[in-house]
């Protein structure tokens, strides 16, 4: 059974088509970059994924379900969609706690996802003194709290520097070779070329390509559609 599957996914607002005729997979193992230019359609597709928006038409499954048929959403989905989110005046730790206990997952999670995410050192401090960087690294924190089967991502790598993003890289990778499933949305090709074996490109709403980076970066077809795309959606729609 695919980790993620999208099924003639269409979700509109009033007569406006975000997403329309979308369709895709992301297998267990895998990191697929949800790639196109602002106004494409990520977050609209990431949101109906989660149960966040209903979609008009079509399907948006995990493990074979709408998200909100998940027998335990928490330690199934873990989700990145901004780091905003946050309360300024709470510690890292403290925020993480809060969400174990709001999910019932053990509060032992909370040390260990500081650990992985690098932040342990800032653990304490309050998350009004992150850096952009550093929320984006809580952020991961706190969708890896469950242990999940699959991460659903939304410009993970905003804020990152380089070393930000070998770490992104790395996590992501052992997370799927330990059999896990990464979407995760980007308008920046080279973020994705760095972080995903699979792409997934939208142009207005619509599938533009998809396939393995390989395949597609062989004959320099992603770059090419990427930029006739994003030359062609100048500005937002
Ligand atoms: N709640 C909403 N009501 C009306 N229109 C919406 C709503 N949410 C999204 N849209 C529109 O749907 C389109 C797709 O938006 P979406 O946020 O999915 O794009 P995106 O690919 O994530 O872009 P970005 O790279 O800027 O994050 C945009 O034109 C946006 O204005
Ligand atoms: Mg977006």
């Amino acid at each position: 059974m695919p980790a993620i599957q999208i099924t003639g996914l269409r979700k509109s607002y009033g007569s406006f088509d975000a997403v329309q005729d979308v369709s895709f997979t992301v297998e267990p193992g895998r990191v697929v970059g949800l790639l196109g230019p602002n106004g494409a359609g990520k977050t609209t597709t990431l949101h109906v994924l989660l149960g966040l928006a209903a979609p008009t038409a079509g399907r948006a499954l995990v493990q074979g379900r709408p998200y909100g048929e998940l027998d335990d959403p928490a330690r199934t989905v873990g989700a990145l969609l901004d780091a905003g989110g946050l309360h300024p005046g709470r510690s890292g730790r403290h925020h993480l706690r809060a969400l174990t206990l709001a999910a019932g997952l053990p509060a032992d999670r909370v040390d260990d996802v500081l650990e992985v995410v690098g932040l342990t050192p800032a653990a304490d401090r309050r998350v009004r003194t992150y850096s952009l960087g550093m929320r984006q690294r809580l952020g991961l924190a706190a969708a890896l709290l469950g242990d999940p089967d699959v991460l659903v991502l939304d410009e993970p790598a905003n804020g990152l520097d380089p070393a930000g993003m070998r770490w992104l890289r790395e996590t992501l990778r052992t997370f799927a070779d330990d059999g896990g499933a990464v979407l995760l949305a980007s308008h920046v090709l080279a973020e994705v070329r760095q972080v995903a074996d699979d792409v997934v490109v939208l142009g207005q709403g619509r599938l533009i390509t998809a396939g393995s980076l390989d395949e597609l970066a062989r004959d320099a077809s992603l770059e090419d559609v990427y930029l006739d795309l994003t030359a062609a959606t100048e500005g937002v729609r």
